[in-house]
């Protein structure tokens, strides 16, 4: 059996002072990903999709209820503790890329172990062998205003991976890419899924990019609403993807 790479269990997460103006936008969340799997995290804008991804990837703190990752209890970690554990567990893919544009493709992607202090020679073989697996070893000299979308966030991609994390978050990485550069991303991402063994948990709202994931959890109004796995045909789960959304939003709000 696999382990869970991710175990969140009873997350609430309320913003603003009980009493005042206080919004709870995450209710009692509990979920498990297991390692190597790619998973998807759907719902309604406003139903806390980024939350959680944040209360996971320890950029925010849940109000109550425990998050581990890799079998470390994160809620709790403070300070030096918390940014080394996320620098060396954690990969991170944004809509915007979040590229420094005056280092090259190689020292983006490098980053995460230069600020680990691994040596020059340690860093030269990981970029490579990175770089190799999401297809931009042609683009490493250059600079990531001379590079396209698709590669930005193939870089960026690189960059969550580079120093071999526990899983890769990505919020929406789609979003600021034609369909075309999409579609090679979550194919390169679905196969480091598939054969590279990597964990994925990607945040979206768009049916196509879900349906590359093996599996779906739905949220709505900070609750899970429903989970759905992908058996057959990508094709098919995009299918069941969109009925899941269909009843969604007529029992609520639109997607
Ligand atoms: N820092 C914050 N302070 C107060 N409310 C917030 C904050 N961040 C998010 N929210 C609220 O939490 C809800 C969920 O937001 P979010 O997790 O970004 O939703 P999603 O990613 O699903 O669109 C929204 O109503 C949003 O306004
Ligand atoms: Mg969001």
């Amino acid at each position: 059996m696999k382990s869970a790479v991710v175990e969140v269990n009873q997350v609430e997460k309320v913003y603003g002072k009980r009493n005042e103006n206080h919004s709870r936008v995450l209710k009692g969340i509990t979920l498990s990903v297991k390692e190597g799997e790619f998973v998807g995290i759907m719902g309604p804008s406003g139903s806390g999709k980024t939350t959680l991804l944040n209360v996971i990837s320890t950029l925010d703190q849940a109000t109550s209820g425990t998050v581990e990752i890799a079998g470390t209890d994160i809620v709790n970690m403070k300070g030096n503790a918390l940014s080394d554990f996320r620098a060396q567990k954690l990969g991170f893919i944004f809509q915007d890329f979040n590229l420094l544009e005056n280092l090259s493709i190689y020292e983006n992607i490098a980053l995460p172990l230069s600020l680990q202090g691994v040596s020059s020679k340690e860093i030269a073989g990981k970029v490579q062998e990175v770089a190799i697996k999401l297809g931009i070893e042609a683009i490493l000299e250059k600079y990531p205003t001379a590079v396209s979308g698709g590669q930005k966030q193939r870089t960026a991609a690189a960059r969550a991976l580079v120093h071999n994390p526990a899983i890769i978050l990505a919020d929406e990485p789609t979003g600021a890419l034609d369909s075309k550069n999409a579609k090679s991303l979550l194919e390169a991402m679905h196969d480091l899924h598939e054969n590279h063994h990597v964990s994925i948990m990607m945040v979206t709202h768009d049916v196509f990019s879900a349906s590359y994931c093996e599996r779906i959890l739905f949220i709505q109004d900070g609750l899970l609403y429903k989970e759905i796995h992908r058996n057959g045909s990508r094709e098919a789960f995009y299918q069941d993807i969109l009925n899941v959304l269909g009843k969604m939003s007529s029992s609520k709000e639109a997607i």
